[in-house]
C-alpha cells in the first residue's frame, strides 16, 4: 500500500509543493519507506528520499522554488525493490518527458522489464512502477498525443494500480484506477486527486470516487472521466460529511476498525497472482526449492504465534511434521534443529526481537530459514533465505488485525504449495473468503454483545481445530484493548481446570463451524458451561444446533475449515473492538504496549 496525490491549480492559486507536501503528510499512514513529488511547470523536477516524508521535507528546505501549479507526490511503502531512493517514487523515462507515481502491484512487470530491456531502455530501480514510465515513453517516440501515450501504457498492464502522471510541458494530470483506491477533488480553482480524501481535504469537501477501468484528465478548472474504450463517463460529485480532523483514519474513529475494515481488500492482495482457480494450483515463486521433507519449525509471537499454530495444523493435515514455537522459548541448544531443518519466522514487523533471535539462531545451525512477513526490507525479509509477503498494507493500531487474516491466508497458501497439493475447492473457498469477510462486516451485531457483556469479571474463549488458535486470539485481542481478563482455551481443555473459573458474569464465546465432529464435541463443552448458568455466545455458520444452548449468536458464512477460522475471527475483533469504544479504551496505543517490540 502506498499514498499518491496530484494537483493542478490556477495562476495565481495554491502553490502545487505546499498541496502535495500536506497531502502526503495525510497519507503517511499508507507507507513511510520513501517520499517523492514531481513539479511540471515546464520541464519536470523530481525531488524524493528514501525515509519518511520529514527527510523528503529537509531536502526541499535547502531548494529554491517558485510557486509551481502543478505536480504528483507519493509516499511509498515498499513491495518491489528495498526502501531507497532510487526506488522512491516519481519514476520518468531516460528523458524526463514524464514522470509517474503508482500504488498497487504491476503483476506482469516482471515480462515489461524484460520487454524493455531487449528494446535498450537502463532501469534505475527495482519497482515494478518504472516499467509505466518507459512504457509512455516509447509511444511518445511513435508520435502519439500524452494522452494516448498515458493510455495505450495503461492498457498494457495487468495487476492493481492507481497511478498518476505529468508530462514535460503540458498542463494536464493524468490518472487511471484498477482495484486500487482513487478519488478526485474538484476545487473552484483547481482539481485533486489522490489515494484517499484526506489528502485534500483542507482544500475541497467535494469528491468524485473514480471506478476500476476509469481515467480521469485533469487541468485547473475541469476534470473529465473516460472509461477503458474512452467513452465519457457521467461523474457524480459527493460531498465529504466528516471532519477533517479524522484525515488518515478516513473517517474512522481508531486506526484498528479501519483495519479490521481493510481485511476484505488487504486478502485480495495477499491472494493476487498466487491463486490459480482452473489447476487448483498456488503458485508462490518465493517458496521454490523449500524441501519439508523434515519437521517443519515455526516460530513466532503474539498473534503471529497463533497465526503459526493455524501453519502447523495446516502443514499436518497434508502430511507434513510441523511445530510452532513461542520465539522466546525456542533455542537451537535443546532442539535438534540443524542444516536440515526449515524453520519459519512469522512476524508483521519482521523486527520482532524474540523472533529475530530465533530465525538468527536457526540460520547460525544452517537452518533454511523463511520470513512470513509484511513489511519489505525488514530485519526477518533481510536475513532469510526466502520471504514470502503477506501484502496487508500498513497496520498503525498496535491490536494486530488485518495482518492475522493475512497470516492465515498466506501460511495456507504456503502449506498448499509447500506439500504440492492441488485443491480447486481450497482456491475456490480461499477467493470466497474476503466477500465472506466484508458480509461480516456489513451485518455484524458484535457491538450488541459487547453493550451486554463489557462490565462482565471475564471472557473466556474456546474453539477446536483451527478455532482454537482464534479462541486464543479472541482473548488477546480482548485483553489487549480492553484490559479485561480473558483467556482463550482449546474447547476440551476446560474441563481438566478452567471450568472452575467461569460464573454467570463470565461469557464464553465458543466458535463453532460445520456440524463434524469437532462441532460436536465443542458443543458438548458448551453444554457443560451452560449447565453451569454461564452465559455462552456462539460464533457460528448456523451449520450445528449450537444456537440451541447459546445465549447470543455472531454468525458467520458457512464455508471449509481454515476458511472459516479466517472469518470467525472478525467477529471476535469486533467484539473486542466494541467493548474497548464502550470502556473508553486507548484502543490504537494500548497501555504498556507497543507495535513493534525490538527487546528479549
Ligand atoms: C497483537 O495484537 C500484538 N500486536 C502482538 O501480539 C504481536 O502480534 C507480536 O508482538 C508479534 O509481532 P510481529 O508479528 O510484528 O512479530
Amino acid at each position: 500500500m502506498c499514498g499518491i496525490i496530484g494537483y493542478v491549480g490556477s495562476e495565481g492559486g495554491d502553490d502545487a509543493l505546499g498541496v502535495l507536501i500536506d497531502g502526503l503528510s495525510q497519507l503517511e499512514y499508507r507507507g513511510y519507506d520513501s517520499a517523492g513529488v514531481a513539479l511540471a511547470d515546464g520541464g519536470i523536477d523530481v525531488h524524493k528520499r528514501q525515509g519518511e516524508l520529514s527527510a523528503l521535507q529537509s531536502a526541499l528546505a535547502l531548494e529554491q522554488f517558485d510557486g509551481d501549479t502543478i505536480g504528483i507526490g507519493h509516499t511509498r511503502w515498499s513491495t518491489h525493490g528495498p526502501p531507497s531512493d532510487a526506488n522512491a517514487h516519481p519514476h520518468t523515462d531516460a528523458d524526463d518527458r514524464v514522470a509517474v507515481v503508482h500504488n498497487g502491484i504491476i503483476e506482469n512487470y516482471q515480462a515489461l522489464r524484460d520487454e524493455l530491456a531487449a528494446a535498450g531502455v537502463e532501469f534505475e530501480s527495482d519497482t515494478d512502477t518504472e516499467v509505466v514510465p518507459h512504457l509512455i515513453s516509447q509511444q511518445l517516440d511513435a508520435g502519439v498525443s500524452n494522452e494516448a501515450a498515458f493510455r495505450a501504457a495503461i492498457s498494457r498492464l495487468e495487476g492493481s494500480y492507481a497511478i498518476a502522471a505529468v508530462f514535460e510541458g503540458a498542463d494536464t494530470v493524468y490518472a487511471a484506477r484498477n482495484e486500487s483506491p482513487l478519488v478526485l477533488g474538484v476545487a473552484d480553482d483547481g482539481r485533486f486527486l489522490a489515494s484517499d480524501v484526506p489528502a485534500f481535504i483542507e482544500y475541497t469537501d467535494r469528491v468524485i470516487y473514480l471506478e476500476d477501468g476509469e481515467f480521469a484528465r485533469l487541468t485547473a478548472d475541469e476534470h473529465v472521466v473516460i472509461d477503458g474504450e474512452g467513452a465519457p463517463v457521467e461523474t457524480t460529485i459527493e460531498t465529504i460529511s466528516w471532519d477533517p480532523e479524522d484525515a488518515g483514519k478516513s473517517g474512522y474513529d481508531h486506526y484498528m476498525i479501519k483495519e479490521i475494515n481493510e481485511q476484505p481488500a488487504a486478502l485480495r492482495e495477499c491472494f493476487r497472482g498466487r491463486l490459480d482457480e482452473l489447476t487448483g494450483r498456488v503458485d508462490v515463486p518465493e517458496l521454490e526449492g523449500l524441501d519439508p521433507s523434515g519437521t517443519v519449525t515455526f516460530v513466532a509471537c503474539g498473534t503471529s504465534y497463533h497465526a503459526a499454530m493455524v501453519g502447523v495444523r495446516l502443514l499436518q493435515e497434508r502430511g507434513v511434521p510441523a511445530q510452532a514455537f513461542i520465539a522466546s522459548e525456542f533455542t537451537t541448544d535443546t532442539l535438534p534443529i540443524d542444516s536440515e531443518s526449515l524453520v519459519i519466522g512469522v512476524t508483521q514487523s519482521g523486527e520482532t526481537a524474540d523472533t529475530m533471535r530465533a530465525i538468527r539462531e536457526a540460520n547460525g545451525v544452517g537452518a533454511t530459514t523463511v520470513a512470513v512477513t509484511n513489511v519489505v526490507g525488514s530485519s526477518a525479509a533481510r536475513e532469510t533465505d526466502h520471504v514470502f509477503y503477506i501484502r496487508a498494507g500498513p497496520e498503525i493500531s498496535v491490536a494486530a488485525t488485518k495482518t492475522f487474516a493475512s497470516q492465515q491466508a498466506a501460511l495456507t497458501m504456503l502449506a498448499t504449495a509447500l506439500s504440492g497439493e492441488r485443491s480447486r475447492d481450497l482456491v475456490t473457498d480461499l477467493r470466497a473468503v474476503p466477500d465472506q469477510i466484508q458480509s461480516v462486516l456489513d451485518s455484524s451485531n458484535a457491538r450488541e454483545i459487547a453493550e451486554h457483556y463489557h462490565d462482565a469479571d471475564a471472557a473466556f474463549f474456546i474453539g477446536r481445530g483451527y478455532h482454537y488458535p482464534v479462541a486464543l486470539e479472541g482473548a488477546l485481542k480482548m485483553k489487549e484493548i480492553t484490559y479485561s481478563h480473558a483467556e482463550g482455551f482449546a474447547a476440551g481443555e476446560l474441563k481438566h481446570g478452567p471450568l472452575a473459573l467461569v460464573t454467570e458474569n463470565t461469557p464464553v464465546f465458543a466458535v463453532v463451524t460445520g456440524d463434524g465432529r469437532l462441532a460436536e464435541k465443542t458443543i458438548g463443552n458448551v453444554k457443560e458451561v451452560e449447565a453451569r448458568g454461564t452465559p455462552v455466545v456462539a460464533v457460528t455458520d448456523g451449520q450445528s444446533d449450537i444456537e440451541r444452548y447459546a445465549d447470543h449468536v455472531l454468525s458467520v458464512p458457512a464455508t471449509s475449515n481454515v476458511a472459516s477460522s479466517i472469518v470467525a475471527n472478525v467477529q471476535l475483533q469486533l467484539v473486542a473492538y466494541w467493548t474497548a469504544t464502550i470502556l473508553g479504551r486507548s484502543i490504537d496505543k494500548p497501555r504498556n504496549l507497543a507495535k513493534s517490540v525490538t527487546v528479549e
